[in-house]
């Protein structure tokens, strides 16, 4: 593979995993093309295990900035039944001041690979997020009772695919896929109001609901709204940065 494309690889990943560099036109020129060279040969296709697993920690900051560690999470109001003896009675559930805690606890899944054709380079990173905290305080109105207290709910784990292609013919950089997937079992506490079986299990059933249907939905377009933005500030700039590196070249 051509230097300069190894370089703009290497360059790509530093920038993408250091928070206060994103802009490739914060690294020194001179000091991607020294990089690249211990880079080596990256051939048609490769596996970035190592390095990845040596900058993963460096994402950290950048999960901080965008606000996704603590995250806020949405109110929601939904009317559900209960059925103490043999009358149906309508109800409704709020939970509201959520955040999700946890993403800064993240790490490589399986293998990280790079694929190279045609000029055009594929990055594809799966990363896997493990004790995740959904933490809510809730309101029920049910009959003439309306317990409250809070709802701590526990994920142990939800894996994050971001495949991005870099393609040289034009020189950009853009997001061609990204999956929040892989999510784990959910376990869910109640604190506060003791609630009896009659309201305990249409309330967990409906927090279950809310929880696959928003909750999770929103934690990957908060996700996916911050990577589209780095890739995008990366994009920016990789015109110009490959023009000096072609200026260095000759
Ligand atoms: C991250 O996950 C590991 C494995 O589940 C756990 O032992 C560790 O305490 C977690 N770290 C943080 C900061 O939550
Ligand atoms: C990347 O940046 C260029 C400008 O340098 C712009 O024309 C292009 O639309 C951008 N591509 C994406 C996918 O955002």
């Amino acid at each position: 593979m051509d230097k300069k494309y190894t370089a703009l690889v290497l360059a790509f990943l530093v920038a993408a995993a250091d928070a206060n560099s994103i802009n490739l036109k914060s690294q020194p020129t001179s000091k991607l093309l020294e990089a690249s060279r211990n880079w080596g040969d990256l051939g048609q296709s490769a596996t970035v295990n190592d390095y990845v697993d040596n900058t993963i920690d460096m994402i950290i900051p950048l999960i901080v900035k965008h606000g996704l560690d603590p995250m806020d999470l949405p109110e929601v109001i939904e009317g559900f039944e209960v059925r103490p003896l043999l009358i149906t009675y309508s109800a409704w559930l709020k939970i509201y001041d959520g955040y999700m805690t946890g993403l800064v606890n993240v790490s490589r899944s399986g293998d990280q690979e790079v694929h190279y054709f045609a000029k055009m380079l594929r990055l594809r990173i799966k990363l896997q997020f493990r004790d995740l905290e959904f933490i809510y305080k809730y309101l029920i109105k049910a009959m003439n009772i309306g317990p409250t207290g809070g709802i701590i709910a526990s994920l142990n784990r939800f894996v994050v695919i971001v495949d991005i292609l870099l393609d040289f013919n034009n020189d950009e950089i853009q997001l061609q896929q990204f999956r929040l997937t892989d999510i784990g079992r959910l376990r869910v506490r109640f604190t506060g109001n003791i609630l009896t079986d009659w309201l305990l299990n249409p309330v967990l059933n409906l927090f279950l609901r809310i929880f696959d249907t928003i909750i999770i939905k929103v934690v990957e377009v908060n996700i996916r709204n911050a990577v589209q933005n780095e890739i995008d500030s990366i994009n920016a700039s990789v015109k110009e940065v490959v023009r000096e590196l072609e200026a260095m070249n000759h």
